[in-house]
């Protein structure tokens, strides 16, 4: 069974697809995390993330560098959201994820084009989303507990100009898969939001 979770930033779906993935025994790949690494390296190599060959070049990262806590920050994600629009980095980054999503006995991913290029196939296609004040709002408390002191409306900002840029790109735009099943988590608290997608792929097997 292969599993596509798709959605924006903050809506829930990287916390959806671990739940998935342990719930159902299938390996999980937060694809965001390799954009991530590639903004990192970019970093590293003093690159520029807006020029395509800095970040071309930051594809051939060491596999140590995804176990970098730095790249979950939010500097980070913004700057993977860069590099992530120049279509030769998507290309770099495609076979590993065509790779993971094919093995034999299924898997996870989570992304924001896993449904619609990376695995157009998926058995079960899952958009998760929710209203930009409360993935502000999460981001803000998740954020608060690390006492980190961020004005509320400085998240949304980066939220809004991340999700612009994730959807307009021309390559691989993020948006729902025809075939997927749209969650919005704006009211529902994570407990809630997992088993909503739980049932969702209960559902799909119980037709097979
Ligand atoms: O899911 P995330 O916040 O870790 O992703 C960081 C950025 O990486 C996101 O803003 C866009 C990019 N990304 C992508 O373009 N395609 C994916 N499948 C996953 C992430």
């Amino acid at each position: 069974m292969i599993i596509a979770v798709d959605g924006p930033t903050a809506s829930g779906k990287g916390a959806i697809a671990k739940a998935l993935a342990a719930h159902f025994d299938l390996p999980h790949l937060d694809t965001g995390l390799l954009y991530r690494a590639v903004a990192r390296q970019v970093q590293l190599n003093d690159g520029d993330p807006g020029n395509e060959s800095d970040a071309v070049k930051a594809c051939e990262f060491d596999n140590e560098l995804l176990e970098d806590p730095f790249l979950r920050s939010e500097k980070i994600g913004g700057v993977a959201s860069r590099v992530s629009a120049h279509n030769t980095v998507r290309q770099a980054l495609f076979e590993r994820q065509r790779a993971f999503a094919s093995q034999p006995g299924g898997a996870i991913l989570d992304g924001r084009d896993i449904g619609t290029v990376i695995a157009p196939n998926a058995d079960v296609k899952l958009f998760i989303t929710a209203s930009v004040q409360a993935r502000a709002m999460r981001r803000w408390l998740e954020m608060n507990d690390r006492e980190i002191d961020i004005p509320l409306v400085e998240i949304e900002q980066d939220i809004v100009a991340r999700d612009n840029r994730d959807i307009s790109r021309k390559d691989a735009p993020l948006r729902a898969a025809e075939d997927a099943w749209i969650i919005d988590t704006s009211d529902m608290n994570k407990e809630d939001a997992i088993a909503s997608a739980v049932k969702v792929v209960d559902d799909w097997k119980a037709a097979q």
